[in-house]
């Protein structure tokens, strides 16, 4: 078992950690919990594989109460949340009572957001089940829902008091959703340095994503720096945005296609391809500094479905992106391994040649392509 914790003042909290049983949540949320009632909402799949044993557990020494939220996206919604809102008030919560959110990113921003908001504000943990859930979503307070307008554009930062990791949850994960998960993995490798990318290349020669040991330590990695940079950043105003490496070209790619036809993380495997050239581009690092790193990308985006992508409609998805933001569109790009900056010191035509190269390489692969 690992504890990191998160330094945010009074509103610091554990990351636990754990590849064998969930001896440490009961001892986490009877600090939390106390006499009071606890409110668990549960992932659908993640509730018909695991969640009974859970819940038995967790019914004999809590005033216990369960929901079952249905899986996927779509949950992330108005109608979803307002129906969460009328099951805590019919049941009358309090404010000293506690909610747990068990299930994938989806599960912990909806339920972390309705947290946030009933009764203006109501503790929580987070028990993420999903490799993604673990190393990102669940940490850091951005809760939320989808909007019409786009994903995420309504919630609110409410950190929760802990999180706890169960490793064996991942065993059941598919395996689409271990690659995608992988993604972001690899995006911390390039952020934090050489330790990381060798334990993610092992990984990966590995071959066998359910690894519990090997798992272990990407995430425990993971979520440690994560942990630092929220605790440096918590509302995203500088530094924070650094997590954002791979991301930009990523959205683009997710809305170019349409949302939900390549997963979140895998989006970003590509997006760090385009992010590597353009550190290249920019002359910002030399492409000999990061060859292991695409080779380790090729090697998991060779696992990603092919899709058909068009690099204009990506530049248009981009082009509307920047809108939202601001007139200057920033890029996290790296000098080399461990070594981020951020800039907007980046031309239309290098993000062109960028978005071809990663296209070269998804459709042949680093050896065959023309890159
Ligand atoms: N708040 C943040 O900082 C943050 C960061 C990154 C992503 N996100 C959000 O996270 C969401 C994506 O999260 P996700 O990838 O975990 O998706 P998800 O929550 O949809 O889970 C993926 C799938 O795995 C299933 N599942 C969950 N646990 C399982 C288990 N142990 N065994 C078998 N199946 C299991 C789910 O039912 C679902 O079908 C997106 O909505 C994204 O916006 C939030």
């Amino acid at each position: 078992m690992a504890q990191i914790d998160l330094h945010l003042k009074e509103r610091s909290y554990p990351i636990v950690v754990s590849k064998k049983s969930t001896t440490s949540l009961l001892r986490l949320l009877k600090t939390n919990v106390n006499k009071n009632r606890l409110f668990v909402f549960y992932d659908a799949n993640f509730y018909a594989l695991h969640g009974k044993k859970l819940a038995k557990e967790l019914r004999t020494q809590f005033d216990y109460y369960e929901i079952i939220l249905p899986s996927g996206e779509k949950t992330k919604s108005e109608k979803e949340l307002s129906k969460i809102y009328a099951y805590l008030l019919s049941e009358n919560i309090a404010r000293t009572d506690f909610i747990l959110a068990v299930g994938g990113g989806v599960t912990t921003d909806i339920v972390g957001y309705a947290a946030a908001t009933t009764l203006r504000g109501i503790k929580w943990g987070a028990v993420p089940t999903t490799l993604l859930g673990m190393v990102d979503a669940s940490i850091g307070g951005k809760t939320g829902i989808n909007h019409k307008e786009g994903k995420n554009l309504v919630g609110a930062f409410w950190q929760p008091s802990f999180v706890f990791a169960n490793i064996l949850y991942l065993q059941t994960l598919q395996y689409r959703e271990m690659i995608a998960g992988f993604g972001e993995i690899l995006k911390y490798a390039g952020l934090l340095g050489k330790e990381m990318l060798s334990l993610a290349k092992k990984y990966i020669q590995n071959d066998n994503f359910y690894d519990t040991s090997l798992l272990y330590k990407l995430v425990v990695l993971s979520a440690t720096y994560k942990a630092k940079i929220v605790k440096a950043d918590e509302r995203e105003g500088g530094k924070r945005m650094l997590l954002n490496f791979g991301h930009t070209v990523g959205h683009a790619i997710e809305k170019s296609l349409g949302y939900g036809k390549l997963l979140h993380g895998e989006a970003v495997l590509l997006g760090l391809l385009a992010a590597i050239k353009l550190s290249v581009l920019t002359g910002n690092a030399s492409s000999d500094t990061l060859s292991t790193y695409v080779e380790l990308i090729d090697m998991t985006v060779s696992k990603v479905p092919f899709k058909k992508l068009d690099v204009q409609v990506i530049q248009e998805a981009l082009r509307s992106d920047k809108k939202r933001i601001d007139s200057k569109q920033k890029f996290i790009l790296l000098k080399r391994i461990g070594q981020p900056i951020i800039t907007d010191k980046v031309s239309q035509k290098e993000i062109v040649e960028s978005i071809d190269y990663m296209l070269d390489i998804y459709k042949y692969g680093v050896n065959d392509s023309n890159a």
